[in-house]
Order: C-alpha cells, then sequence, then structure tokens
C-alpha cells in the first residue's frame, strides 16, 4: 500500500511517499521538506500569510521531488493523505485543496489527517511500536498525554492549561536573543551553561492528575533575563540550561503521574514521544530515567521525525487506508480544513486545556 502524504499545517512544506507492507512495516520512499524560516526571522515567529503563500509556491515542486525521490509515478500510488488540520488554517487550506485536486486529477481516494494523529503514530514507522502505548506529545502548538489504545482510539490522559512545551522554548529562546526556532537554539546554547544556577520553579506539583504549566516558567526565565543589565554569554546560557532543565523536570514529573493513571497495567508497558521538542535530548534523558525507574521502555522516533514531516503524514493514512478507513471520495472532497480539531476528547469533567495560542496553532 503506498500512500502520497501532503503536510502544511504550520512553516515546513511537506511531501514524502511511504509503503505500508503487508506485516505493518513501514518503508519511507521519499521524505521532502522545505523548511526556511528566514522568512519569518524578522517578525519574530511563523506569520500565518507568509507560511500560506510559501506553501502555494513550494508545494507543486516539492511534490514532485517526493513522487521523482520514491522512485515511483502516479500510478503505482494508492492513496494521497493531507493534514486537514489542527494548524494555521490558510497552511491547511493550501495542503488540502491540492491533495483532492490530485485526487480527482488521478482517481485516488484522500485520507484527511488530523496532525495530531500524524505525531501519535510517527514513531510506528521506525520503531516497534505496537498498540496500545503512552504518548506524550510535545510539539509548538500542543502538550497532551494520550493513552494510544489503538488507530484512532485515543484517549487524553492531560494537556497544557497554558502554553505549550515548545511555544515556552520558542519564547525563551526569542527573550534570550537566540532566534527562531527556540527548542534546537536553547538546546544548542543550553550546552556550555549550568542548569543548576536558577532554580526555577516546579509548576503544579501540588495539582492532581498530569496536565502542564509553562507560563509561570516563561515568566520567572523573564525575571531572571531582565534582572542583568547586559546579560553576558555565560548568562545567556546559565538562563538557558535552567530553563531547559526546569521544562525537563516538569515533562517527566507529569509523565510519572501518567503512568499511573494509565488504563493498562500489563506488560510491555511502552511511552512514546512525539512532536518537534521530543527532539530535545535532555528531555529525552530525563524521560528515559522516568522510564527506566518504572519499569516502562521509552520509544523515541529520530529527531527528523519528531517535528512535522511529510511521512507522518503518509503513514497515518497508510493506517487508515489498510484499516479500510478511506471515505467515499465525494465525502472525501467536501471534507473542510479545520484550524482547531481535537485528537482524543478531554476526560470526564475536565477544562479544555489552552497552549493553542502560538503560531503553531
Ligand atoms: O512538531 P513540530 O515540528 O511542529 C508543531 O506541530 O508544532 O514542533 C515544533 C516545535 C517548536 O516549538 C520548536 O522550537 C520545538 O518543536 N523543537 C524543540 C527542539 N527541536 C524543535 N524544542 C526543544 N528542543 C529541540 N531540540
Ligand atoms: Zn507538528
Amino acid at each position: 500500500m503506498v500512500v502520497l502524504g501532503i503536510e502544511t499545517s504550520c512553516d515546513d512544506t511537506a511531501a514524502s511517499v511511504v509503503r505500508r507492507e503487508g506485516d505493518g512495516g513501514c518503508k519511507i520512499l521519499s521524505d521532502e521538506v522545505w523548511t526556511d524560516h528566514g522568512d519569518h526571522a524578522a517578525f519574530g515567529g511563523v506569520v500565518p500569510e507568509i507560511a500560506a503563500r510559501s506553501h502555494v509556491e513550494r508545494l507543486d515542486v516539492t511534490i514532485e521531488k517526493a513522487i521523482g525521490a520514491s522512485g515511483l509515478s502516479f500510478d503505482d500510488i494508492d492513496a494521497i493523505a493531507a493534514t486537514a488540520g489542527p494548524g494555521l488554517v490558510g497552511g491547511v487550506m493550501v495542503g488540502l485543496t491540492t491533495a483532492k485536486a490530485i485526487c480527482l486529477a488521478h482517481s485516488k481516494p484522500l485520507l484527511a489527517i488530523n496532525h495530531l494523529e500524524g505525531h501519535a503514530l510517527s514513531a510506528r514507522m521506525t520503531e516497534a511500536a505496537g498498540f496500545p502505548y503512552l504518548l506524550l506529545l510535545i510539539s509548538g502548538g500542543h502538550t497532551q498525554l494520550i493513552w494510544v489504545a489503538g488507530l484512532a482510539d485515543y484517549r487524553r490522559l492531560g494537556t497544557t492549561i497554558d502554553d505549550a512545551a515548545g511555544e515556552a522554548f520558542d519564547k525563551t529562546a526569542k527573550l534570550l536573543g537566540l532566534g527562531q526556532p527556540g527548542g534546537p537554539r536553547i538546546e544548542a546554547a543550553a550546552v556550555t551553561g549550568r542548569a543548576d544556577r536558577y532554580d526555577f520553579p516546579k509548576p503544579l506539583a501540588r495539582r492532581a492528575g498530569c496536565d502542564f504549566s509553562f507560563s509561570g516558567l516563561k515568566t520567572a526565565v523573564r525575571e531572571a533575563a531582565q534582572s542583568m543589565a547586559a546579560p553576558s554569554q555565560t548568562d545567556i546560557a546559565d538562563i538557558a540550561a535552567s530553563f531547559q532543565f526546569a521544562a525537563a523536570r516538569h515533562l517527566a514529573q507529569r509523565t510519572e503521574r501518567a503512568m499511573e493513571m494509565a488504563p493498562a497495567k500489563d506488560e510491555p508497558r511502552r511511552l512514546v514521544i512525539a512532536g518537534g521538542v521530543a527532539a530535545n535530548s535532555v528531555i529525552k534523558s530525563m524521560l528515559s530515567s522516568v522510564c527506566e525507574c518504572n519499569g516502562w521502555t521509552l520509544i523515541a522516533p529520530p529527531p527528523k521525525y519528531c517535528t512535522d514531516n511529510g511521512a507522518m503524514i503518509a503513514w497515518a493514512g497508510a493506517e487508515r487506508l489498510a484499516a479500510g478507513m478511506a471515505p467515499p471520495i465525494t465525502e472525501a472532497l467536501s471534507l473542510a480544513p479545520r484550524a482547531r480539531w481535537p485528537l482524543a476528547p478531554p476526560p470526564e469533567g475536565a477544562e479544555i486545556g489552552g497552549g493553542r495560542k502560538g503560531p503553531k496553532a
């Protein structure tokens, strides 16, 4: 089963061809991502209109490259999968409309994919991540703990009540003058810094459950940075390292709570991480310790499949296609792009968390 995947929900224009083997394995035949953060740099974050226009200019070339690199032609492709939300709606519209046009022209099924499902299933492309598993989804727009019982069977255990983890990294980087995208720059700056110089807060330490909060951390970082007239490179490195440590500790502590709340207690107990922030090595190593202490296995996809990519969208499409979930073409063609689209319903009685204020939302 061969699927072309298209991803345009934020600033990356991505297309990929993947094959789902008969045994459920995945072969990524091509994976093209056009990332150009330069266009947005002057504005200090992703500008929706700039992103949408650049998707219009680049998507056809990116798809052509993905098909070419796969060594296949449109005739060999069984279906097209495209991100239909959540995300910057202008960009989602470009990707979904392009996918609809290709489906019409080539008479192929269309799978409208929830971007978060793409992240949720991404580890299954490269790792032995059988269902069920606990998913820690940490990206620029979302921070959630989800119980993944099976394909299309997701239950939310926790979410952020304010900022997303990636948003906190991006805002901290902006504050420290490190530029965007913030996550990798904070990680690089923190290498030479002292993580114990600042004792940043432990958010929601006394609150039950496994929700997250990053806004207090952000304020503490701002106060630390503004307490100095002209922070030196060492000061910046120390703040970056202390912030990264506090963010990692918060993610690890809440994940440990979710392990206690996870419905299935049977072996094997797997924690899968996904989303751009899952590329962070300090976060990964702290989660790895939590897993070790609690008898869980950490499954982390390679960093290039943690950040946004077309392969995860193609793969989610392939999994759905294999499960017979492709809708009739008339239904698929009438699907609208969605700026908001929760992957899993909140637990009963829980408030709907935030984390949707950033550029990635
Ligand atoms: O999953 P993603 O590519 O896009 C969304 O769907 O949001 O995640 C992007 C986010 C950005 O906030 C970026 O700063 C963060 O992931 N990120 C990182 C790292 N690499 C990317 N955060 C921390 N450490 C990293 N190495
Ligand atoms: Zn994403």
